[in-house]
């Protein structure tokens, strides 16, 4: 992807996709190529083959002859009135055109129309994009795990628990 095809994008080129059992390759590609998660195709594709799922591609169509491009995808789970984002990424070429925005909103509408009441997520306390995500969305810290992630040095950090009731 070029800086003129970043310069491109626009909402009318972006598609939020239903991500069942099926894409689990195609989220475990993604969670490869971001070298933060590595959870493996067959444990994603049990998590969302689980009814509770409540996850979602986002694709991006470049240009009319190419087909769409699987730029992120977000991982839910509906239990009772409460959905967890289990996982959240969009690839680095493609952040900071609102997709993240866009998949945090599409899991809302669907829990909304689960009737769920509240949603929750765990965040590294350093991860300042996903931090001001979640904010500016309306979630607020509600908890903190001290020494909660390991990181490949061997240094720790805090986990925040952030919250959203609608
Ligand atoms: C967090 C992440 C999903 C955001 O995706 P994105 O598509 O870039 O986010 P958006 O473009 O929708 O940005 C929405 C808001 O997030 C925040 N944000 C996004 N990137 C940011 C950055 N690099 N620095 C600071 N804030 C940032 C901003 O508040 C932004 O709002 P603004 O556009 O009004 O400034 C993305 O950075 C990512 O995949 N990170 C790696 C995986 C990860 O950390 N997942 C979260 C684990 S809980």
């Amino acid at each position: 992807m070029t800086q003129s095809d970043k310069a491109q994008i626009d909402q009318k080129q972006i598609s939020l996709l239903w991500a069942g059992p099926e894409t689990a390759n195609e989220i475990a590609q993604i969670q490869i190529q971001m070298q933060d998660l590595n959870w493996g195709e067959d444990e994603i594709r049990t998590l969302l083959a689980n009814p509770c799922s409540n996850s979602l591609l986002v694709k991006i169509r470049l240009n009319p002859e190419n087909p769409p491009l699987t730029a992120g995808y977000i991982m839910g789970r509906l239990i009772g009135e409460e959905v967890e984002i289990l996982a959240i990424g969009v690839l680095e070429p493609f952040q900071k055109f609102g997709l993240g925005r866009s998949l945090v909103e599409g899991l809302t509408r669907a829990a909304k129309r689960a009737e769920a009441k509240k949603m929750f997520l765990e965040v590294a306390c350093d991860n300042e994009p996903a931090l001001s995500l979640y904010s500016k969305l309306g979630f607020e810290e509600t908890g903190r795990r001290q020494d909660y992630y390991k990181r490949a040095d061997g240094t720790k950090v805090d986990a925040v628990t952030m919250t959203r009731t609608f």
